[in-house]
C-alpha cells in the first residue's frame, strides 16, 4: 500500500450503506481481483478490486469479504478472509496483512484466514435466503476472461444450487456513485497531484520535446506523491490529438502545434481524469485560440449545468446543442448541417464525437445507472472537445466536478485552463530557461 492510511470510517459507512439495500436473510460476498498472467511467468501489476476496496479498504490479492447482516452469531455479520502469511510468502512476495492490521484498515472486527472460509460460509448459507454475488457490470466492458468473481459465482452455484442468487452490482452502483466526504477528500488529493504534474509540464514543454518525455515528467510527479496513473496517459501533439485513444506518445512536439494531455493521477485508488491542451511554443495561434475558447465556453456551461435532478442524457444533449452554435461561429458547421441533424445525432457530432462526461471515482469510467438523476455527491467529468484533423487541431478540456445542492464544485479548479494563464506560465518558464 503506497498511499497514506485511510480512516476506516470510510469503509464502515460504505458497508452500512450497502447493508441498508440488502433484504433480510441476505449474504453478500465480494472477492479480490485475480493477479493476471502476462507472458512466461510474468504477471500484470495487480489492480485492487474496486468493490472490495470500497467496502473494506483491502487491496491484497485473494481476499474475500462476507457480509451477513442477519447472521445469528453477531461475530459472523462481517468477516474478512485473508491469505495466511508465512515465511516463504514473505520472502518471495513481501509482507502480507496480519489480522490486527486488517482490522485497523477495514474496521471489520472478524478477520479469518482463507482456510476457514468454506466451513464458515456453509454455516452462513444454511441460514441464508438470498446470496448476493458480485460481477463486473459496465455497458462498455467486453470481458472475455473469467474473473475471480465470475469463477466464484459458477462454483458456488454448483455447490449450493437451491439458493436464490442475486446481483450485487446494481446495489453497489447505487451506493458507489454517491461520494462521501472522505471519498471526496481522496479525489481532491488525486486532482491536486494531477495539478502538480501538469504545472511541471507547463515548465517543461517546448518545441522538440518528445511526447514520452512529457509522460515521464508526469509520472515522476505522481510517483513522488504516492500516486500512479489513473489510466494510460494520452500525450498527443498536432493531429494526434484527433485520435481519441492515442497513446503511442512517441512523436516530437512541433513548434506551432498544440499538445493534448489526457492524464490523471490515481491516489488511494481514487482517480482524477483530466485533459488540458497546451500550445507547444507557449502561444496559441489565432485559430487555435478561437477553437480553444469555444471548447472552454462549452466546458464552463456544462459544468454549470451539472445540477441535482438532471439526467445524464439531457445534460449531454444540452452541451451538444451548445457546441452546434460554437461550430457555426467557427465556420465548421453550416446552418443547413444543423437543419439536417437528428435527435440522436446532433450536427456537432462531426467534431465532438464522444460523450460529454462520465461518473468518476474508484473507476475512471465509474459505475452508475443511466436512468438515475444526478444527486448530491455524484462526481462527473466534463470533457467537451473539438477535433479538426484537416487543420491538425484537436482541443479537449476535462474537469472533474462534484454535484451539490449549492451547485457544482470543481475539484480541478486549480489547474490552469485560461488561455492567457497558460501562455503566461509557459512564457515565464521559457524566460527561466534562457
Ligand atoms: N481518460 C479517459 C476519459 O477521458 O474518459
Ligand atoms: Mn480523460
Ligand atoms: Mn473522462
Amino acid at each position: 500500500m503506497r498511499h497514506a492510511p485511510i480512516d476506516s470510517q470510510l469503509f464502515v459507512s460504505n458497508r452500512k450503506r450497502l447493508r441498508a439495500l440488502l433484504p433480510p436473510g441476505s449474504v453478500a460476498i465480494v472477492n479480490a481481483n485475480d493477479v493476471l498472467p502476462s507472458n512466461a511467468d510474468g504477471t500484470l501489476a495487480p489492480i485492487p478490486n474496486s468493490d472490495l476496496f470500497y467496502l473494506s479498504g483491502i487491496e491484497q490479492e485473494q481476499s474475500i469479504l462476507v457480509l451477513a447482516p442477519d447472521a445469528f452469531d453477531p461475530n459472523q455479520r462481517e468477516i474478512l478472509f485473508l491469505r495466511e502469511p508465512n515465511e516463504l510468502l514473505e520472502t518471495w512476495e513481501g509482507r502480507k496483512l496480519k489480522k490486527d492490521a486488517a482490522i485497523k484498515m477495514s474496521g471489520v472486527t472478524q478477520v479469518k484466514w482463507l482456510g476457514e472460509f468454506e466451513t464458515i460460509l456453509r454455516g452462513l448459507l444454511c441460514d441464508a435466503e438470498f446470496v448476493y454475488l458480485n460481477s463486473n457490470e459496465h455497458k462498455r466492458a467486453e470481458v472475455v476472461v473469467e474473473t475471480r468473481d465470475a469463477r466464484f459465482v459458477r462454483e458456488l452455484q454448483q455447490r449450493y444450487p437451491l439458493h436464490s442468487y442475486r446481483r450485487l452490482a446494481p446495489l453497489l452502483h447505487r451506493t458507489r456513485v454517491v461520494k462521501s466526504k472522505l471519498e471526496l477528500e481522496l479525489m481532491q488529493r488525486a486532482a491536486d497531484i494531477t495539478n502538480d504534474g501538469l504545472r511541471r509540464v507547463l515548465n517543461f514543454l517546448q518545441p522538440g520535446v518528445m511526447e514520452y518525455e512529457i509522460e515521464a515528467e508526469l509520472i515522476h510527479e505522481f510517483t513522488r506523491q504516492r500516486a500512479r496513473w489513473a489510466y494510460n496517459p494520452i500525450v498527443a501533439s498536432g493531429a494526434n490529438a484527433c485520435i481519441l485513444h492515442y497513446n503511442e506518445n512517441d512523436q516530437p512536439c512541433k513548434k506551432g502545434d498544440l499538445v493534448l494531455l489526457d492524464v490523471g493521477a490515481c491516489y488511494a485508488n481514487y482517480n482524477a481524469d483530466l485533459t488540458r491542451t497546451f500550445p507547444v511554443s507557449g502561444k496559441f495561434s489565432k485559430r487555435q485560440r478561437e477553437i480553444y475558447q469555444a471548447v472552454l465556453r462549452v466546458m464552463r456551461a456544462s459544468i454549470a449545468g451539472a445540477t441535482v435532478g438532471k439526467l445524464h442524457r439531457d445534460w449531454t444533449r444540452e452541451s451538444k446543442l451548445m457546441m452546434n452554435e460554437e461550430l457555426l461561429s467557427l465556420g465548421l458547421l453550416k446552418k443547413s448541417d444543423i437543419k439536417k441533424q437528428s435527435a440522436e445525432t446532433p450536427a456537432s457530432q462531426k467534431y465532438f464525437n464522444h460523450g460529454l462526461g462520465h461518473a468518476l471515482g474508484l473507476d475512471v469510467h465509474d459505475v452508475w445507472q443511466q436512468a438515475e438523476h444526478f444527486t448530491e455527491g455524484w462526481v462527473l467529468t466534463v470533457e467537451p472537445g473539438i477535433y479538426v484533423p484537416k487543420e491538425g487541431i484537436g482541443v479537449r478540456l476535462e474537469n472533474n466536478v462534484v454535484v451539490t445542492a449549492n451547485g457544482p464544485v470543481d475539484l480541478t479548479a486549480k489547474i490552469p485552463v485560461e488561455a492567457d494563464e497558460i501562455e503566461e506560465l509557459m512564457q515565464r518558464a521559457a524566460r527561466g530557461r534562457r
